[in-house]
């Protein structure tokens, strides 16, 4: 009993931090023709009381296609991938130094990759889960000899799980870990569908659903006394459930809607010049709200530079398009007056110091580091040069390259995987004081 008062923690008892407004990870990954040098086995390890097991896409997809285990795993993902599960090792340190928080109590961590796929992340997930299927009742089992078998498990219990952070993926693991009570929070995932708790009973997030941000755009529309409004949405799960919230919060509002366009996933330019002609048609509206994957929300203002529109429309965009440059850029005419959404985060400059001071040297607990290293300088080290077979071309890493504000910029997530770590740690500090009152440190 001692120990399971550490071990599982319940669901209400996380602390969460839940930031206005929201924004989605389902951007299309760039698919990639490489073959994955295979990421098998690979784990960020540290060892501790606690284990707090963490999921990140720090690989990109492979190449599209089925499941086939070879090519699984593509480009490594210098952001969202090694930046964040840095951030997660991080805050594990910064915890483990705060005697407020678990005090005597050492947490570890282990992180997997989940590629930015679901199939995959599933798989890598029996890693958290292997230990439940060990705590057999050893008595039952003779060796040889006659004597009684013991455990030899190598496999650590995780009391929780921090990740996935593409919608897809977090749902895949949640229908595993509810299986074994296992607390999962996630960084990203975004997905309304995660918030219903008969499916995803052990599923948190620090990050709010997309439905808020139609919310937040119907707000704004009856803000300026709108009543006559346009909209277009991407194909897929973000842009059509993102649209589909606002069309009927806009319904109860009584606000219309002139004309609705959807963007298929298999657009081409004349798909977003179509796009605006049907928009322009429609001669008194000139809100038009916007459900776009950031590449429809460049493609259709780009639609809207051809046609040199200038204060026709009053775009009205969720986060897709968000604080981005890019859809903007050489759009500025036709995207001026826009009114964006995003999520609300902050800058840890404190993670800043810690990972411009990283080096390959001291960081030989990440195996993805020197990978997510020779990205960020364009070199390559010993190893991997040594295995490349046109490398006349290719400069050696020194290893005394330097991450500095020029080839490294804090990763917009970056706080909510902060923001992940503390709730769980102060969720299991809270059950300790309240199973365990008297007690410092872990349990034996
Ligand atoms: C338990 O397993 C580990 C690795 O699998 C091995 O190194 C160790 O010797 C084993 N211990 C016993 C008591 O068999
Ligand atoms: C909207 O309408 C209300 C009531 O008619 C008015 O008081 C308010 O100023 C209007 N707001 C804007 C932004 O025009
Ligand atoms: C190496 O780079 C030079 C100059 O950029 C180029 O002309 C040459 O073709 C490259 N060689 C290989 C093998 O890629």
């Amino acid at each position: 009993m001692g120990a399971n008062c550490l071990f599982t923690v319940g669901f209400g008892q996380l602390l969460l931090v839940v930031t206005y407004l929201s924004t989605i990870d389902t951007k299309i990954l760039q698919e990639n023709k490489n073959l994955g040098t295979g990421n098998t086995g690979k784990a960020i390890y540290i060892p501790g009381d606690i284990i707090i097991g963490g999921l990140f896409p720090v690989h990109q997809k492979g190449f599209s296609g089925e499941y086939t285990g070879k090519g699984v795993c593509g480009d490594i993902n210098i952001d969202r991938g090694v930046q964040r599960s840095e951030a997660m090792i991080f805050t594990i340190k910064e915890i483990n130094k705060d005697n407020s928080i678990l005090p005597g109590v050492d947490l570890g961590v282990k992180v997997l990759d989940t590629c930015a796929r679901g199939t995959y992340a599933l798989e890598q997930s029996l890693e958290f889960i292997r230990a439940s299927f060990t705590t057999l009742d050893a008595s039952d089992f003779r060796c040889e000899d006659g004597s009684f078998a013991r455990l030899n498990t190598t496999h650590e219990t995780v009391a929780g799980v921090i990740g996935g952070a593409y919608s897809e993926v977090s749902k895949q693991v949640a229908n595993l870990l509810r299986l074994f009570k296992l607390p999962q929070i996630s960084y990203a995932s975004t997905s309304a569908a995660l918030s219903d708790k008969n499916r995803y009973e052990y599923f948190a997030r620090t990050v709010p659903p997309d439905n808020f941000q139609a919310k937040a755009m119907v707000d704004i529309v009856l803000k300026f006394n709108w009543t006559y409004v346009s909209t277009v949405a991407s194909e897929g799960n973000y842009g059509q459930s993102g649209i589909e919230e606002f069309k009927v919060k806009a319904g109860e509002k009584n606000i219309c809607i002139a004309e609705e366009i959807k963007i298929l996933s298999n657009s081409n330019p004349s798909t977003f010049d179509i796009a605006i002609e049907k928009l322009i048609k429609k001669e008194n509206a000139n809100i038009v709200v916007l459900f776009l994957r950031v590449e429809d929300a460049k493609n259709l203002l780009a639609a809207a530079t051809r046609q040199n529109l200038r204060d026709r429309f009053v775009w009205i965009a969720a986060d897709g398009w968000g604080a981005q440059e890019i859809p903007v850029e050489n759009n500025e005419e036709a995207a001026k007056g826009a009114l964006t959404i995003d999520l609300q985060s902050t800058t840890l400059t404190k993670f800043d110091d810690y990972f411009m001071s990283l080096t390959p040297d001291k960081n030989s607990i990440n195996p993805w580091f020197t990978e997510y290293w020779e990205s960020v300088h364009g070199c390559k080290f010993v190893d991997s040069y040594l295995g490349d077979s046109d490398n006349s071309n290719i400069t050696l890493c020194t290893g005394r390259e330097k991450i500095s504000r020029k080839n490294f910029k804090q990763e917009s997530k970056v706080q909510f995987v902060y923001d992940a770590v503390q709730a769980m740690a102060r969720a299991i500090d809270r059950m300790q004081r309240d199973i365990c009152p008297d007690r410092v440190g872990p349990v034996p």
